[in-house]
């Protein structure tokens, strides 16, 4: 079956993490779009997988889903795609993407591995990790894509589509998340739509995300710093590695204790609503965006109310997290209430994207 994606204006939550200067600024001017153009959506299946990876090769974007978000592919290696992918999301050029790729030997092409992301990659990969690496001297990914950097970040999803996609088109696709620069990270097939409908060549329908947060990024320098974290629990890297992860400069978490750059959040995944983090109570006229079995006081006063994961899950949380920012974005309420999640688990992660929806509108 193939249908087509109306496009239509969503000007939900965003999200973009910054942690260095090639992140810190997002583009609010993403091209227009072509209303006499709409993106097909197919369902994932050997048919959707042959059209994503011919479309590929001649140069298309592609939204398919991976395990933690859905991803926008262009041809990692073809420039023109890539100048499109940029244009597509109105992301800056200087803020570099992700490049995905089937398995460790394929990365070792375009990456230099030491013994630290050998082992990361051997523990974790296939999986919501992303390493960022010296580039090889012959990398075959385009200059564009990295921009400019000799570092390069790459990815091996764990999701079947992905997996599939990848196997088929052959070579490494670049894929940052499939939503407008500065917009909250998709989770489905119609959050893609909402947001690049019109603006792209097909979108591969995999059904809901699993993990709901993206990838964990860990960069193996001298030391191995988490520069995002993400789908792949600090703990879980930690016990591999037997030692702590550097936090990076003038991170909100560094024990350097320095705030952060104000660049660094400011108009990251923000959503158009308010958002009150911490909150023990909901003052009417707000939305509460609940986490766990107790209720809060004033809670019959609020617009409306979704709860992240009524028992008290955090990879539940996760998963649902960006699609209930979404929603609730569209209800009418001046604020969004947050309640408070632990930070353990897959809640840094949570907490990191709730912090910086919050960013200069609290
Ligand atoms: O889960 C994910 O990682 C998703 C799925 C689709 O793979 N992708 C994703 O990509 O979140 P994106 O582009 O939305 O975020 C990638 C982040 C950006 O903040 C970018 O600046 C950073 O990775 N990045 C990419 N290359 C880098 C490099 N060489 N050094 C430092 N940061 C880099
Ligand atoms: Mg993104």
């Amino acid at each position: 079956m193939l249908y087509r994606a109306e496009p239509h204006s969503d000007k939900n939550a965003a999200y973009s993490l910054g942690f260095r200067t090639p992140q810190e600024a997002e583009s609010r001017t993403p091209i227009p779009v072509n209303l006499a153009r709409s993106t097909p959506i197919l369902p994932a299946g050997e048919a959707a997988v042959a059209a994503a990876a011919r479309s590929l090769r001649e140069g298309g974007l592609v939204a398919f889903p991976t395990e933690t978000v859905y991803g926008l592919g262009a041809d990692a290696t073809n420039p023109k795609a890539i100048a499109r992918l940029y244009q597509a999301k109105g992301r800056p050029a200087f803020n570099p993407l992700i490049a995905t790729v089937r398995d460790l030997e394929a990365a070792k092409r375009i990456a230099r591995f030491d013994a630290t992301a050998i082992k990361l990659a051997e523990a974790f990969w296939p999986g919501p990790l992303t390493l960022v690496l010296p580039k090889t001297s012959d990398c075959a990914v385009a200059e564009l894509a990295t921009a400019g950097l000799d570092t390069i970040a790459i990815r091996v999803p764990a999701h079947r589509v992905a997996r599939d996609i990848l196997r088929a088109f052959g070579g490494p696709v670049v894929a940052p998340s499939a939503n407008l620069s500065g917009h909250v990270s998709p989770t489905t097939a119609a959050h893609v739509q909402s947001d690049l409908a019109g603006r792209i060549d097909l979108i591969v329908d995999g059904g809901p995300v699993a993990v709901g947060v993206e990838s964990t990024i860990v960069g193996c320098f001298d030391e191995a710093v988490l520069l995002r974290p993400g789908g792949l629990p600090r703990g879980d890297i930690e016990r591999v590695l037997g030692r702590k992860l550097v936090q990076p400069p003038g991170d909100a978490n560094s024990d350097s204790g320095r705030p952060l750059a104000p660049g660094m959040l400011a108009s990251h995944y923000a959503p158009r609503t308010l958002v009150r983090l911490n909150a023990c109570n909901v003052e009417p006229g707000e939305a509460l965006l609940a986490f766990g079995p107790v209720a809060v006081s004033g809670v019959d006063a609020a617009t409306s109310v979704m709860n992240l994961s009524a028992r008290g899950d955090l990879d539940e949380a996760a998963a649902n997290l960006f699609g209930y920012l979404r929603a609730l974005d569209t209800r009418g309420a001046h604020t969004i209430a947050v309640m408070p999640v632990p930070h353990h688990g897959l809640g840094e992660a949570i907490n990191d994207r709730l912090r910086r929806a919050a960013v200069g509108r609290d």
